[in-house]
Parts: structure tokens; sequence; C-alpha cells
């Protein structure tokens, strides 16, 4: 069956389950068909198809958000029958489904950061779970995450969201928002967008929302260009205050990531209710990381990982990704020499012909370690430190 094909048959299911007054299974069959969906936007072949794709994955995921609340409180109206035009009718809402997508990173693709993923377990459970009568539990509700590039801070974020869909027993939509690309793009609608934005992750909770990129809503004081970086921040900080009130049936968790805090409005970062600093590495974790990148995708290595790990003092996670890419190429390109030959062949005779791999071994890292310079040096994690000490 192709995967259009699930998806419409989801669709139908669910509308099937609306008319019978099935609520919740029509809920369902939509949070299938969104989930679905924003995969299969993933594989669209050109950016007008991925476009509709994330726009229908939205769609249904919040048609599914509203039913489940008619579900469960009935006297709530479902989001199916009260709106569908406006929300249609909003220009802005390609731009807010662009940024729709379904999590898929589980605390397992995570490596090390032990504490800051107990720390946002614990925070998301808090802000679920219900508290005891009379007692109003502060409510975290958004979270900043700084450190040096490519020590996992997207990678957090989607976790975070993952994990929220696995707490609350079903989906969490996920916004990923690259703040640069929005005020380049979108200039002066962009405060605009965000509302939106808003609007969507609202219909769709719980959700989290991702700022990427933070510092670039730094607004330079002097420049006339920065007022569209102040009405972006105004709206977010805005939105965030509106949220609190919501009571804990809207979940919107905002996560916001900066390779550059000392550059942002202190005022500003003050509003986060939490900000957590994301480290490079320590030995364990690269080890863990390592492990990961190798035996996930299926391959082994005969070598030690903590000795290879201790090799690579310096490394985020992102280099040590590319590390192993490096190292299982030259191993599938030094066992698969007659490969490009096969390419003369009859079709046939290649899809038969299986690649051959080997284990790594430690001798294939070595090479690639010294043409290598690891980007953490204790001058790029000093001015982290010395901000975090200012933080506490
Ligand atoms: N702790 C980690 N565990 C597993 N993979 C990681 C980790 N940190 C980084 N990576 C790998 O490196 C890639 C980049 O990580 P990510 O995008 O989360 O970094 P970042 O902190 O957001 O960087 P930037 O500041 O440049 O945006 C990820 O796609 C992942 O493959
Ligand atoms: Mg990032």
């Amino acid at each position: 069956m192709s995967r259009y094909q699930a998806i419409l048959d989801c669709v139908r299911a669910a509308r099937a389950d609306f008319d019978a007054q099935r609520f919740e299974q029509a809920a369902r069959a939509y949070q299938r068909a969104s989930r679905l969906m924003a995969q299969f936007a993933k594989d669209a072949a050109t950016q007008s198809e991925e476009q509709y794709r994330r726009r229908k994955a939205l769609e249904y995921r919040e048609k599914a958000q509203s039913l489940l609340a008619r579900a469960q409180r009935p006297e709530e109206k479902p989001l199916a029958e009260k709106e569908a035009v406006s929300e249609r009718q909003d220009p802005l809402r390609d731009i807010v489904s662009s940024f729709y997508a379904a999590p898929q990173v589980s605390w397992e693709d995570i490596g090390g950061l032990d504490d800051v993923k107990r720390d946002l377990r614990f925070t998301l459970a808090l802000s679920l779970a219900t508290p005891p009568e009379g007692v109003r539990l502060p409510a975290w509700r958004n979270l900043l995450f700084y450190g040096p590039p490519g020590t996992g801070k997207t990678l957090l974020a989607a976790g975070a969201a993952k994990a929220v869909a696995d707490l609350a027993t079903d989906q969490c939509a996920f916004f990923n928002v690259k703040v640069s690309s929005v005020l380049s793009k979108y200039f002066g609608e962009s405060a605009k967008i965000i509302s939106s934005l808003y609007a969507a992750a609202r219909n769709a909770s719980p959700s989290v929302v991702f700022f990427d990129e933070f510092e670039s809503l730094t607004p330079d004081r002097e420049s006339e260009e920065s007022g569209p970086a102040w009405r972006i921040l105004s709206t977010i900080l805005a939105e965030m205050d509106g949220l609190a009130e919501k009571g804990r049936q809207t979940y919107v968790l905002t996560i916001a990531a900066t390779n550059l805090p000392w550059k942002m409005d202190q005022a500003v970062l003050s509003r986060f209710e939490k900000r957590v600093l994301i480290p490079p590495p320590d030995t364990p974790a690269r080890a863990r990381m390592l492990r990961l990148f190798i035996e996930k995708p299926g391959f082994t290595f005969d070598g030690d990982y903590q000795t290879l790990a201790e090799d690579t003092e310096g490394c985020t996670g992102r280099e040590l990704e590319q590390l192993c890419k490096r190292a299982l190429n030259h191993m599938l390109l030094e066992q698969n020499a007659q490969l490009p030959a096969y390419l003369d062949g009859p079709l046939d005779a290649l899809r038969a012909h299986r690649i051959a791999v080997r284990p790594l071994r430690a001798e294939d890292f070595r090479p690639l370690l010294e043409s290598m310079t690891p980007s953490v040096t204790p001058k790029v994690i000093a001015p982290f430190l010395a901000y975090q000490s200012g933080e506490s």
C-alpha cells in the first residue's frame, strides 16, 4: 500500500468515526494521519509539495487535538466545527506550517548530557502532572539552551518534544523556527508570523516551539533595521506570558537556543525560567556517542571506545558524527573498490551484488584524527563557563 493511500485511509476512518460521534477514535485516526503526513513531507520532491504536506500534517494534528478535547471535555467546541474558515484564510498559515515537524529523536539518540536530560524530563513531567488540591506549581513553560555549536541543542529540543509525546501518550507537535531566516525572509511580517505560530501551537497542544539562533533577535538599539527584531521578541514574550495563564489543558513549551548568550539582551534572557548550559561532551559521553554513531546504523568497532573517546578530546557531538561517517566511508571504499565497474554492466547484476563491510578498527581513525582540529578549546568554552557562573 502506498504511503499516500495509508494517509487517505486514516482520514477516511477519522471522518467515519467523527460522523458516528466517536470523537476519541476520530482523534487517534487524525493523529496517525498527521504523523504519516509529516514523515511524507520530508520526502517531497518539490518545495510546494512539501509545503502542502506540512500544512495538511498540521491541519490533521489540530483537528485531532480539538476532537480529543471534545471527547474529554464535552463543553468544549471542536475546532472541526468552529473554525475552519478563518484558519484557512490566514495568509501566514503556509509559513507557520513550514515550521511544523513530527519529532523523531528519542532520548537514546542523545549521547551524554545526562543531567540535562534528567532535569528536562522532570520539568516536563511536573508541568503535565496534576498538582495537589489548592496548590499552584510553578509551570516551566520556557527554557533557554546555550552552548558551543554542535553540542546537541537542536537535538535536545526535538528530544523534549518526543518526551512530551511519550508522557502525554500521544504525539507532540514540534515547531522548529530558525529565527534568522524568519527575519530575513519575512521581515515586516515576522511578528505576525509569531502570533500565528503560537495560535497553531495552542491548537496542536501539547507542542514544543523551538527558536534556533535566538541571538539573531538581538536588537541593535542604534539601527532602524532592528524594529522587527524587537517586535518579534516582544510578541514571543507576550505569548509566553499569555500561555502561563492558560492552565494545564494547553501545553506549549517554548525552547530557545543560542551560541552567543552574552550578546543577548539580559532583560529578555531573564524571562526564560530555566537557562541551561549544553556543554561539550566529556570522555564517557564521547564514548557513548561514538558507539551510537557506529552501531546505530548497524556497523561494529573492533577497537576500544574508551580509548577512541580519549583521543577525541575537544570534539563536539557534530564532529564525532562526522568523524565516524568519514571512517565508515573509507572502510566502504576500501572494501568495495570494484563497485563502480558494476555501473557498466546490467542493473540486475548491480542489484544482486552485496556491499562488503568489515568492523571498523582503531587504525581507521588514526589518519582522520591527525588531520582534525577539535573545535572545543579551553578558549572556546571559557566564556560559556563565565556566563554560567554569572548566572547562578
Ligand atoms: N549529545 C549528542 N548526542 C548525539 N548526537 C549529537 C549530540 N550532539 C550533537 N550530535 C550530533 O551533531 C549534530 C548537530 O547537533 P545539534 O544540531 O543538536 O547541535 P546544536 O547544539 O544545535 O548546534 P548549533 O549551535 O550549531 O545549532 C546532530 O544532528 C547529531 O547528529
Ligand atoms: Mg542547532
